[in-house]
C-alpha cells in the first residue's frame, strides 16, 4: 500500500468517526442552491479535518471540495496533484437520520485518476483503488476483499441506482424522463440518495449499474476509478469516454452497457416539465 492511499485510508475513516458523532446531535442545516439543496454543520467540520490534513501532509496540492475550504473552485482545473473531496456525500438523507450516506477522496494526477476511498461510516466499509491495483473493501476492521462487478447480462434482471439533481423543479433535463424509460425495462431502480455510495456498490457488484446527470467531479472520482479497477465500464450516457469535465455518467458491470445506453439514446428529454413545487 502506497503512503498516499494509507494516509487517504486514514482521513477517510477519522471523517467519518466526526459525522457519526455528529448525526447524533441537532446540526444546524442551511441551504444551498435551493432549497432541498442542504449543508450541515457536518458537512464543514468534516471538510476542515479534511483539508487541513491533506495541507498538513501534502503542502504543494491543490484541493477541489463541496463545500469551498479547498482552494479551488467548482470547475476542474488541472494540477499535477488534486485532491477531489465531497466531505458527506448524502447530506439530504444525514440531516433526515436515512443511514446513507458517506465520505469520498479522490486524488487525480495531471487529470489521471490514480487514487479513490469511499467510506461508508454506518456500515464501516472503506472501498479503495489505485490505478492498475484492483478495487477492495475493508469491513469492519477485516483486510482486503477484492472487488469485482456483477455478471448481470441483461438490463432485465439488473439493479440499479440513479439519482436527480437539486435544481430538477427547474429544470428540462432532470434525469426524469430517462428514470422512467429504464424503470420498466430493469429488475429495480433505486435512489438511494449517495451517489458515491451508489459508484461503490456497483464496483462491489452489488448493483449492476448507475447513471446520474449535473452531478459534481467530487461526487464521481474516487467511485470512477473503483468501478473501472473492479473491472466495469463507466461512460457519458451518450457512450463517450468519463472525464472529470463531463457532467453526466453512466456506470455499470459493462455486460448490460450497451443495452443500458440503448435506452438513453431513445429517451425524449421534456422540454416543457414543470414542477409541481414552482408556482411562478
Ligand atoms: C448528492 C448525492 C445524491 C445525488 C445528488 C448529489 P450531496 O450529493 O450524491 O445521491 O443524487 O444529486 O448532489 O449533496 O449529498 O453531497
Ligand atoms: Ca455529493
Ligand atoms: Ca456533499
Amino acid at each position: 500500500m502506497t503512503e498516499i492511499l494509507a494516509f487517504a485510508l486514514d482521513t477517510a475513516r477519522r471523517a467519518g468517526c466526526l459525522l457519526r458523532e455528529f448525526a447524533d446531535q441537532q446540526h444546524t442545516i442551511s441551504h444551498k442552491s435551493t432549497v432541498i439543496d442542504l449543508v450541515t454543520e457536518a458537512d464543514l467540520a468534516s471538510e476542515r479535518l479534511i483539508v487541513a490534513a491533506i495541507r498538513t501532509q501534502f503542502p504543494d496540492h491543490a484541493i477541489q471540495s463541496e463545500e469551498g475550504l479547498g482552494d479551488l473552485g467548482a470547475v476542474v482545473q488541472q494540477a499535477p496533484h488534486l485532491w477531489l473531496v465531497d466531505p458527506l456525500d448524502g447530506t439530504v438523507n444525514y440531516a433526515h437520520g436515512y443511514p446513507m450516506w458517506g465520505v469520498s477522496l479522490a486524488l487525480a494526477e495531471a487529470d489521471e485518476m490514480v487514487m479513490g476511498v469511499v467510506y461508508d461510516p454506518l456500515r464501516d466499509e472503506i472501498f479503495w483503488a489505485e490505478r492498475g491495483q484492483g478495487a477492495w473493501l475493508d469491513c469492519r476492521g477485516n483486510r482486503g476483499t477484492r472487488l469485482k462487478v456483477s455478471g448481470t447480462a441483461k438490463l432485465q434482471g439488473s439493479l440499479l441506482a440513479t439519482g436527480f439533481p437539486y435544481r430538477l423543479a427547474s429544470l428540462a433535463d432532470n434525469n426524469l424522463a430517462e428514470f422512467n424509460a429504464v424503470v420498466p425495462r430493469a429488475q429495480g431502480v433505486r435512489r438511494a440518495g449517495a451517489a458515491v455510495l451508489d459508484l461503490a456498490h456497483v464496483a462491489a457488484g452489488r448493483l449492476d449499474g448507475y447513471w446520474e446527470k449535473h452531478l459534481q467531479p467530487w461526487d464521481w472520482a474516487a467511485g470512477w476509478l473503483l468501478v473501472e479497477e473492479a473491472g466495469g465500464t463507466v461512460t457519458t450516457l451518450d457512450g463517450r469516454p468519463w472525464s472529470l469535465r463531463e457532467n453526466n455518467m453512466a456506470a455499470s458491470n459493462g455486460l448490460m452497457h450497451d443495452e443500458l445506453l440503448n435506452v438513453f439514446q431513445h429517451t425524449i428529454v421534456g422540454k416543457e416539465w414543470r414542477s409541481p413545487w414552482v408556482t411562478s
